[in-house]
């Protein structure tokens, strides 16, 4: 059944047709996203570098469309080996280039984490397979990306002053998703949106959704569970 379904994504790639796909998050289920020409573009060349899925990515592609006319800047918590991050500076450079992209990552893998809410930390690589200086060049063709080395607790410190139309949110530990969803909330512009990668990956990552709930209890916005796995909520 796994070649047969590999098969018929082979010929779909050739044919831009939607067919039966292999699921991250289910046994199998039906593609129904017709991804445009210039997704698949940029995909193509991330797609190799991505800690993100394809569905995951073209969510980001869509919203990006609406927060377009937001005011405020866009922010990514988790960057990696700059897979998304590239997405939405292709995006955005093309929809509103006056916006800046802040990125924000260890760049040298995951933190510690709580042992209680991130069990699976001791099973993972904990993408420690990057440098700033890899992303650096691959976003260096752009000159609205600002890159910050560390940790979060450290480095969000640096947009205090700023304010959001797009915040993505893909650190998968319960302190690291806290501590950005308490800084870059209050500084989301209405009608911004704040997309939370690691809300569905309960089995690996619990303190994923258990830290964007909790953090979320108390205000008029309550994340939206989309079938790719993520977590959204638009700032009313
Ligand atoms: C899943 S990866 C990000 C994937 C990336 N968005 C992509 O497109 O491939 C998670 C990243 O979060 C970073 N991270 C997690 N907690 C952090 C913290 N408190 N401070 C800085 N970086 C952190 C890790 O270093 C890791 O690179």
């Amino acid at each position: 059944m796994g070649i047969l379904i590999n098969v018929l994504n082979k010929m779909a790639g050739i044919f831009r047709l939607a067919v039966l796909k292999k699921s991250t998050y289910g046994p199998y289920s039906i593609d129904i996203w017709d991804y445009t020409d210039e997704f698949e573009d940029i995909y193509g060349k991330i797609e190799s570098l991505a800690g993100v899925t394809k569905r995951s990515l073209y969510l980001i592609y869509q919203a990006l469309q609406q927060v377009r006319s937001i005011p405020g800047d866009i922010a990514e918590c988790g960057v990696y080996r700059g897979g998304s991050a590239y997405l939405i500076a292709e995006v955005i450079n093309k929809l509103a280039p006056q916006k800046t992209i802040f990125l924000f990552d260890t760049f040298k893998g995951l933190p510690d984490g709580n042992t209680e809410y991130d069990p699976a930390l001791d099973k993972q690589s904990a993408y420690q397979d990057t440098s700033v200086e890899s992303v650096k060049a691959l976003l260096g063709k752009f000159n609205n990306c600002n890159i910050n080395e560390g940790l979060f607790q450290d480095t969000l410190t640096s947009i205090t002053e700023k304010t959001f139309c797009f915040v993505h949110i893909d650190c998968d530990l319960y302190d690291s998703i806290k501590y950005s969803c308490e800084f870059l909330y209050p500084r989301l512009n209405t009608g911004g949106m704040m997309v939370f990668d690691d809300y569905g990956y309960t089995i690996d990552w619990p303190g994923a959704k258990l830290a964007v709930d909790e953090f979320f209890k108390d205000k008029k916005e309550k994340p939206i569970h989309l079938p790719t796995g993520q977590g959204v909520i638009i700032k009313l």
